[in-house]
Parts: structure tokens; sequence; C-alpha cells
């Protein structure tokens, strides 16, 4: 259906005798005259101002809100290798009178050094005794669905199985069950898979492992896996991976964030221990303050880039982390070098190579695609003053033997200069806006490009609201219009368990919520796949968007991720850019209107003869600023497009109440 709600404003142009620009109105735009207040927006669509970057929009993640463990890693057991807490066995209960304890004299390997002991001696047909683990806030389960069950298992002298492994109701009724048998007092590998009959679906459910016949096992590394995305082994969750891959993101930032520095320096992302079989992966604590198992290592966020075909942008540990301790530049700092060196070898080396080798032995022969490295991690943090040289003495190395890759800093430096730096903004819808502008007057000629490879308008949790997606579509203008300075940006945290928000949320301001059966996309995701999917190549000059910018200042202490923004400062209320795609002619304008009230534009496009007159119009809009999507309500508010008639190349149309819409026109 076309939509009327255009008019052509030809006749209002040449009434309109020469357009004037009133400086400091409402967004800077020019308006017909004094007493017309229908602000224009006049694109010149024969004058290309810069180039979007190829890599404009990604994705950035690290272990933060059960984002990978009780998230995107399709794993369903909590704590499965019983490190969770070194003294007690944690998310694991005894059932039918078992007893059970940590054993750290029975460990599998060096890296899962200590197992769970199951005194099930009071076992019985009548009552089985065994464990039994309820997930991330439940176990999901779906009709006819192959589970698949592994585990390690020991037995003491006299008991050699059979054990029955079951998915059942929280009630504790089986709803599909196996048996293994023949343990023996050696460590052995069990598999099976469990079909589900027709069931709703539901996350109400539990795994068991029990035992009729009395006796004394060991148990490590009990694991259960759904289907994955694209089948892959040890892979993830595919409604959460679908949201992502409509996004159409072009890299990954991995692997944080604070996650890739840890609180201590051995807590940081140690990639050579999160490689190869995942029962020789030690694991670790992230600094959000739980356990990670690894199990989504540096080779699985590699495998999720091919699966979205995105590109990694590799962050190394420089070291620095969170509480403080750094490593001194110079002799202190080349083994961390080497280990970035190697890394990136890992990622990038073919199997003539060591790493490359490895990677190859650990399942995947072909090198991936890199071309951006990050060195550390906000690392304006690190009050000794180091990052300076540790920066220069990474850069360097990386340089000499990786030439063609582009090096980011976390903050400034002097010694050398980076190819790359990287900037966060974690802040109010006001802010946002009124920072909407930092990058137009930013000076190009200093060698270093802009990675803004963190930012979020933070209103709304557990997920953003609208005013959340409208602090980011004001500031996405931004970066799309200044794309020749910003090569990539990505929006942070990207994923929140939203279970039991007190415990499964460290973060208030996430992209995407999940529980452990369904997913939703917040307000400020469906901005992020408006931006992402509908952006041409070029960027197009259009009026000037002035207003004073909000300063931004770095912080001067660790984020907690619960920090109130600072009061609101007056802003305008339309916000745009818009961009062309040099292959297929098509224009795209984004027009964010914040206001309260639908706002009536005109579109001025010159340079061309003519547009079709038809064209699209996907518009995203509340009717509060704080209307927004939930578990409950999941599509509450999400993009619509709609053909819509174009009559002429200035033309006018009104912009509802809190709303982001992008135009496609195409010149003829
Ligand atoms: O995105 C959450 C955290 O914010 C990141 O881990 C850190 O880099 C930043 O301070």
């Amino acid at each position: 259906m076309l939509l009327d709600h255009f008019q052509s404003m030809r006749g209002a142009k040449s009434l309109a005798v020469g357009l004037t620009v009133l400086a400091g109105t409402t967004a800077g735009f020019a308006q017909t005259n004094a007493n017309d207040a229908t602000p224009v927006i006049r694109i010149q669509a024969d004058q290309v101002k810069a180039t979007v970057s190829p890599l404009l929009y990604g994705l950035m993640t690290e272990e933060i809100n059960y984002s990978y463990e009780g998230g995107l890693y399709a794993e369903l057991i909590r704590n499965r290798s019983f490190k969770a807490n070194p003294t007690n066995v944690v998310y694991w209960s005894p059932v039918g009178g078992a007893a059970i304890n940590l054993d750290h004299d029975t460990a599998l390997n060096d890296a899962l050094d200590s197992s769970l002991k199951l005194d099930a001696s009071t076992a019985s047909a009548i009552v089985p005794a065994g464990i039994a683990n309820s997930g991330y806030w439940g176990i999901p389960l779906r009709a006819k669905t192959t589970y698949h069950v592994s585990f390690y298992a020991k037995a003491a002298p006299g008991f050699s199985g059979p054990l029955k492994v079951s998915l059942a109701s929280k009630a504790g009724e089986s709803i599909v069950s196996a048996e293994v048998a023949d343990l023996t007092s050696d460590w052995k590998k069990f598999e099976l898979d469990l079909q589900t009959p027709d069931l709703p679906a539901s996350k109400d459910n539990v795994f068991k492992l029990t035992t009729a016949t009395p006796g004394i096992l060991w148990l490590q590394q009990v694991s259960l896996f759904p289907p994955t995305y694209k089948n892959r082994p040890n892979g993830n969750r595919p409604d959460i991976m679908q949201l992502l891959a409509d996004m159409h993101p072009k890299f990954l930032r991995l692997p944080g964030g604070n996650y890739l520095e840890g609180d201590y320096i051995n807590e940081r992302f140690n990639w050579k221990k999160t490689i190869g079989d995942v029962a020789q992966r030690p694991g670790h604590r992230s600094p959000w303050n739980y356990w990670s198992t690894d199990g989504l290592g540096l080779l699985e966020y590699l495998g999720w880039c091919e699966d979205l075909k995105m590109e990694p942008v590799l962050a190394v540990f420089a070291g620095y982390a969170l509480k403080h301790d750094y490593i001194k530049p110079g002799p202190d700092l080349e083994p961390f070098v080497q280990d970035a060196l190697d890394e990136i070898q890992y990622v990038t080396g073919d199997t003539s190579t060591k790493w490359g080798a490895q990677r190859a032995k650990d399942g995947h022969p072909e090198p991936f695609p890199l071309h951006y490295v990050e060195v550390g991690n906000e690392d304006w943090f690190d009050k000794s003053g180091s990052y300076d040289e540790r920066f220069a003495q990474f850069f360097k190395a990386i340089k000499a033997a990786y030439p063609t890759l582009q090096v980011i800093a976390t903050t400034r430096v002097k010694n050398v200069t980076p190819d790359v730096i990287d900037e966060h903004y974690y802040l109010s819808q006001e802010q946002m806006e009124a920072q909407s502008h930092l990058y137009d007057k930013r000076a190009r000629d200093t060698g270093t490009k802009v990675f803004v490879g963190e930012w979020a308008t933070r209103v709304g949790s557990p997920t953003p609201n609208m005013a959340g997606a409208l602090g980011d579509a004001a500031w996405m203008c931004c970066l799309e219009r200044n794309s020749d300075l910003v090569v990539m940006n990505c929006y942070a945290p990207l994923f929140v368990n939203v279970s039991d928000p007190g415990k499964s949320m460290q973060w208030k301001t996430d992209l995407i919520g999940y529980d452990a059966l369904t997913s939703y996309g917040s307000p400020s995701y469906y901005a992020q796949v408006m931006f992402s999917s509908r952006h041409g190549d070029q960027v197009l000059a259009t009026d000037s968007q002035d207003f004073p910018t909000y300063s931004w200042q770095p912080p001067t202490r660790r984020r907690t991720g619960d920090e109130q923004p600072r009061p609101a400062q007056q802003v305008p209320s339309l916000f745009f850019d818009a961009t062309r795609d040099s292959a297929t002619g098509t224009i795209y304008v984004k027009v964010v209107n914040r206001a309260d009230s639908a706002q009536s534009v005109a579109i001025e496009i010159s340079g061309v003869n003519a547009l079709q007159p038809s064209g699209l119009a996907t518009v995203l809009k509340a009717q509060q600023p704080d209307d927004t999507n939930s578990l409950k309500d999941p599509r509450k508010l999400v993009p619509v497009t709609q053909r819509i008639k174009v009559p002429d190349t200035f033309f006018a149309r009104s912009f509802p109440a809190y709303s982001i819409t992008v135009l496609e026109l195409q010149a003829r």
C-alpha cells in the first residue's frame, strides 16, 4: 500500500524566496522562512563526503551477565567441571540420600584437578541415589529434540553401574532416560543421546544421574548439549545466533572488555588455556565474579565469526589487570608480547606455522581473516602510566611480524602513532544526543582512526527502552556520517540473562535479553538492525547539524554497571544522516525524532534528476519513551517497513513521536 502522507514541496520551495539557514535553531536545520517552522533536511546527492567503512557495524562481547555460560554457549549444565566454587559442589544437589563432595584428590587431569565424589551407598531400586542439576535457571527442553550427554566417570571397587541418565521435570518425573554401564576404577568417557517425546517447550526441568545399585563413584565434565546453531559441536544457541545474524554484523570484538584483563594477571583471558579438548581447559574466574569453563574459547569465538561471516577484532592481553597489577614494559613484558604474536599466528597462520598447525589440530586448518588487533582494554585506568610504553612494545612487535595489521590503542599514547584508537561511551539519552556531532569536527589528519568499541545509551533495564534506542540512533547517525574516521563501532554489553537480574545480571543495560528458553531484542537492538542492514557505502553531504557538543571525560574508576547518568541537557529533537549505495543507487535517509509529538520535515534531495515514485520507509516507534520489549512481550516494538509514495525530490513527511525512520529512495 502506498502511503499518502508524502506531500510534494515543489510549490512550497518556489514560494520560499531563498532558503535561509537559521543558525542555532533546532538541530541547525535550514528552514523555509522565519514564519514556517518546517525544518528542511537538505541532501546533496552529487556530493559524496566520505566512504562508509565496510566494517562499520559489529559486535562486542565478553563473559558478563551470563553471556556465554547461561547464554550464547549452548551448554545446559551449570558447573559441569565442579570448579565454580573451590570448596563446595555448587549448583548440584544430591538425589535419594546420596552424599556429594568436592574431591581434590581425584583429578581427571591437570586442568580439571578435582571431581565430584558421589557416595550412593544408600541406593536401591526403590530409592535410587545420585545428583541433579537445574542448569542456568532451568534446563530448557523442546519436543522431539535430541540432547547429547557426555561425562567422565570412575568407580570405587565393587561398583560398575549401571547409571541412569535422565531429563526430568522439576517435580522429578522422568521425561526421557537411558543407562550406561561398565564403570571401572579408571576414568572413562560416556556419551549418549536422549530424544524428548512430544511435549510443550519448557525450562522447568532438571538433569539427573542416578543409580539403583549402592556404590561410590566420581564424576567430571558432565555436559548436556541441545542442537546448536549450524550443528557446530560445542556450539551456540540457535535463537540468540539468529538474533545476531539479523544484525548483519561485520566483526566481533573479542574477548572483552574487562574479561580480557581479569581482576588479576592470572585471571586474564589466557588464550592458550582456552583451546583444544574442552576437558583439558582449566577455566578461570571472570572479573564479573563467576566461573567460566572456557568452553567458549578462542577457536569457538572464531567459529562464531565464521558462522556469521564476521571477522574477529582480536584484543590481546597487554599486561594490565583490573586491580591495577601491571607488567613493567621491557623484558618482563616480552612473554606477553610473544603470547600475542602466537595468538595472531593461531588465528591467521597457515598450517606450516607452529600455531597454525595447532589450530588445524584443533579442527580448523583454514586461517581466519584478521585486520585489526587491539592492545589491552580501557588502559586509561592504568594510573602507573605504563600503557604508553607497553603499547609501543606490542605495536612494534606486531608491526614487525604483521606489517599490514592495524593496531588499536585503548587510550591516547605518544610514543608511537596508533592506527586506531578505541573510545567508549556509556551515556544517558541526553548526553548521547548532545554528543551526536562529536566526530563532525574531529581532525582527520592525525593518522589515527576511531573505533567506538563500547557504547550504549543507558536507559532501561535489563534491556534498554525506546528512550535508549532514540539516543543510540542519534549517535549512530553521527558514526555513520563520520565513517571515514570511525571505522568500526559496537554496542556493549550485548547480552543479559534476565532470569534473576539480582544474580544473573552485572550490568544494567544490555542489548539482547534471554532466559534458558527464549530470547528477545530490545528497541535498541532493533535500532541496530535498522542501521546496520540499511546503509550505503557513500556518505552524502547534508546540512550542518551544529550544536554544542557534550564533552566526554574518561571515568576515573572502573565502571560497575549501575552508575547514574548525569543530569539532562538541552538537546535538539531531530537527528539525521544520508548515505547511498553506489552499486544500486539507493539513498538511505535516517531521521530520528526524539520529541513527544510528530514532526513534519521537508526533505530536499539535490543532485539527482528525479526519484522513483515509490520508496520504502522502515519505522521503529513508541507511544512512550519507556515503552520496551521483554521476555513476555518480545515484539512490542519492532521496525515496520512500508512502501511509500515519493512525489518529488522535495517533499514533506511526518515523522512520528519517539521514532526512528530509515527511508530508502531510488534516484532515476
Ligand atoms: O561493557 C561492560 C564493561 O565496560 C567492559 O567490560 C569494560 O571494558 C567497560 O568498562
